[in-house]
């Protein structure tokens, strides 16, 4: 049997390139090994936007099209919306009597999330459980391994905590899933910050059409340094290079412009209009999967229902294991 493997994110806006470098392009090539559940994590995405409902809902359908675009492909990837996973949020509650308050405040993920959003003393207490939240979801559906970067490397230790705890209590039932490391480099950002990322406003979304590619590219941060084109430039950590290493198959090309930026011998301009076109070809495939897709609004419902009936198939049994571990499967004849 294959191993079963459970990703995710939070919907609360596009993804972009950033995405995905960092895990998009792995799910692609893990579904063809594995049986892939990918978990659009909207009661999530609320612990953070509880203000923003609109923006979670509206990004639910954009994810599927964002991932069909990518690549992913619903016969082999089961996509998952969590709010209509009940069972999830069964569990949540029950993983909560299992972990102390001080250890989900001492998760570093959720740490440094609390940091970044400035929540100060007002942490909201449904934020500070999400690592629970996120145990509830890998054991529901019985995941043996979950993709992660170093940044959530804390939620499976987590998870892995919390089935150890339950296992012990109650009896074995709970798979401790372990953590697929990938050692894919962060992207860095249109203004050469180290992270793109939505709230830096610095991004090449997915759906972003060419003009707009081209605009983004062509008003790029790249060597400071560097006045006239003559002067000698820097290659290493510019981002037009990062991009032109990460996407533009030509490699003669890029070694050809890097040569010249160093001595001096081409502008901005050129190195960045190749780029427009790289970025351009990366994404055509993408834009032509994602306008089939959009044609087509009943198909992005078939994918949804179809991911949540298995969803729920494979994580009623979990929790009804649960339940019985727990002594709470009553049944009243
Ligand atoms: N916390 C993840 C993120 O912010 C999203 C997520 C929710 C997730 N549930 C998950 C990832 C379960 C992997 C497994 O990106």
């Amino acid at each position: 049997m294959k191993k079963r493997i459970l990703t995710g994110d939070r919907p609360s806006g596009r993804l972009h390139l950033g995405h995905f470098v960092g895990s998009l392009a792995n799910r692609v090539k893990l579904q063809e090994e594995y049986e892939q559940f990918i978990l659009i994590a909207d009661v999530q995405a609320l612990t953070d936007n509880f203000s923003n409902p609109q923006i979670v809902a509206d990004s639910v359908r954009e994810l599927v099209l964002d991932y069909v675009a990518s690549g992913i492909d619903p016969q082999k990837s089961t996509i998952v919306v969590q709010s209509k996973i009940p069972a999830i949020a069964e569990l949540t509650v029950f993983y909560m009597n299992l972990v102390s308050l001080n250890r989900v405040l001492r998760n570093p993920t959720v740490k440094t999330e609390i940091e970044q959003k400035g929540f100060g003393e007002s942490v909201p207490a449904g934020f500070a459980m999400y690592p629970v939240s996120q145990a509830a979801d890998i054991t529901a559906f019985d995941a043996d391994l979950v993709p992660v970067g170093d940044d959530q490397l804390p939620m499976i230790e987590q998870t892995r905590e919390i089935v150890r705890k339950f296992n012990s209590l109650y009896g074995t039932v709970l798979k401790e899933p372990e953590a697929l490391m990938s050692d894919f480099p962060r992207l860095v950002g249109l203004d050469g910050k180290s992270k793109m990322s939505k709230s830096l406003n610095n991004c090449i979304y997915l759906a972003d059409r060419a003009e707009e590619v081209e605009k983004k590219v062509m008003s790029m941060y790249t060597d400071p340094s560097r006045l006239k084109p003559t002067d000698a430039g820097t290659v290493e950590g510019n981002p037009v290079f990062v991009y032109h290493d990460a996407f533009n198959p030509n490699k003669e090309e890029v070694e050809d412009l890097k040569n010249r930026y160093r001595m001096g011998q081409v502008g901005d301009v050129e190195v960045k209009q190749k780029l427009v076109l790289a970025i351009n070809n990366f994404l055509e495939p993408m834009r032509i999967r994602r306008s089939e897709l959009e044609k087509n609004p009943q198909k992005i419902d078939a994918i949804l229902k179809e991911g949540v009936e298995k969803g729920n198939k494979v994580s009623e049994e979990i929790l009804s294991k649960v339940k019985t571990a727990m002594k709470i499967n009553y049944t009243f004849k």
